[in-house]
């Protein structure tokens, strides 16, 4: 059997899935790794070679050979179309938004599995590609914040005075909002975060940040699957007010908060950013679900009101050495479920092949997979 690693084409997707470490791992297949598709994060072909892949001249041959492609981003309808009859795919996609993708791999007779869609039970965890690829863009999107704040994060204390730390206010504390809050408490910034789920708490403190009550009655703010639920319109209109008052002193706001299958909540206003020093600068991780702050524009930095507002797009692919060598740890783990004796069984009796499976054979699997996805970050 063949496990093929193609090079990615989305614009600015430095990823790929799967690094020369973990081509050992997937034992007794043969890896085939597309020319150049690792170059991208840093990884030569040459690497992959030495660990025992063989590779591919062009997409064609990749697609051609392979028995099972491993990727980032779902395929492109003309990628799709050059998939061996019945080979399994397995990478980032939310049927609702990649449906012409699904569409030309069903007519590949495809086993599609989506990494969005594993159910996030501890036994997944190792799996967890939201999760590993939402750490890398929490701790990125402290990075960014770092370089346009003018100001240190931590406190000096200098012959020419003393400095006060920056304060950092993080707004969401799921996977990003928890990996934030500790870079910018170890960089030495005042951090404070707030989220819609007090089961985080404790979360929160154990970081080393102040978790930030408001006025609000959320009691019914979590779905059994650890997700916020989204709230009354009365509700968010409250808490945008009164989280304007809770950010006003901060010089850094990052955004992280997101309902599964909706757009991100808009929880920052056009006033809450002019109540805001001039110098401060607002990260909104949630720019590809439309942003929580009113002003964001996704995939642009704006300045409003003298506060810089950065809506990053993809940003584990900033970091795309580290962000594949996770995804590929994923993936991996997540193929052992399935791997026996060299052979992919894509029909494992397994609630989390079950649970990520979108086509079988082409076909839309019974129960079909849900629409609504969670998280939404890749
Ligand atoms: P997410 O990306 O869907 O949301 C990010 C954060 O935004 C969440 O903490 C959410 O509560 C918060 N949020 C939503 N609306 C908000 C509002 N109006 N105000 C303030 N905050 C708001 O969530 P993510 O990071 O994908 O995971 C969330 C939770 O899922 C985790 O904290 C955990 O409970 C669970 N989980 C479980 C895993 C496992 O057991 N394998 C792995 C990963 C997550």
């Amino acid at each position: 059997m063949i496990v093929g690693i193609p090079k990615e084409t989305a614009a600015g997707e430095r990823r790929v899935a799967l690094v020369p470490e973990f081509v050992k791992k997937l034992k007794g297949v043969s890896v085939l790794v597309e020319k150049g598709a690792g170059s991208a994060a840093g990884i030569g072909d040459s690497a992959y070679e030495a660990a025992g892949a063989a590779i591919a001249a062009d997409a064609k041959a990749l697609y051609a050979q392979s028995d099972v492609v491993l990727k980032v981003q779902p395929p492109t309808p003309e990628e799709a179309a050059l998939l061996k009859s019945g080979a399994a795919v397995v990478s980032f996609l939310i049927p609702s938004v990649h449906a012409d993708a699904l569409k030309a791999l069903s007519a590949r007779k495809a086993d599609v599995f989506s990494m969005n869609l594993l159910p996030r039970i501890s036994r997944a965890q190792f799996m967890d590609a939201l999760s590993s690829q939402a750490t890398v863009s929490g701790y990125r999107a402290v990075v960014i914040a770092s370089e346009a704040l003018p100001k240190f994060f931590p406190m000096l204390i200098t012959a020419a005075g003393t400095v006060s730390p920056a304060k950092v206010f993080v707004i969401g504390a799921g996977v990003a909002g928890l990996q934030a809050i500790a870079t910018a408490h170890r960089m030495g910034a005042l951090v404070e975060a707030y989220d819609l789920r007090p089961a985080v708490k404790e979360q929160i403190e154990s970081l080393g940040a102040k978790f930030v009550v408001l006025d609000l009655d959320a009691a019914d703010s979590q779905t059994k699957g650890g997700y916020a639920k989204a709230q009354s319109e009365e509700f968010y209109r409250k808490q945008r007010e009164l989280l304007g008052k809770a950010m006003s002193g901060a010089d850094v706001v990052i955004t992280t908060a997101l309902v599964p299958g909706k757009p991100a909540p808009k929880l920052v206003t056009a006033d809450a950013v002019r109540g805001m020093r001039e110098g401060s600068v607002i990260v909104d991780l949630a720019a590809e679900q439309g942003g929580n702050c009113e002003l964001t524009e996704p995939g642009k930095t704006v300045v409003r009101h003298g506060v810089e507002i950065h809506g990053p797009l993809n940003l584990p692919s900033a970091l795309p050495a580290q962000a594949s060598q996770l995804y590929a740890r994923n993936l991996v783990a997540f193929l052992g479920l399935m791997l026996k004796d060299g052979k992919l069984n894509t029909g494992a009796d397994d609630e989390l092949v079950r649970g990520t499976a979108v086509l079988r054979a082409g076909e839309a699997p019974e129960p079909p997979a849900p629409a609504v996805v969670g998280g939404g970050k890749q």
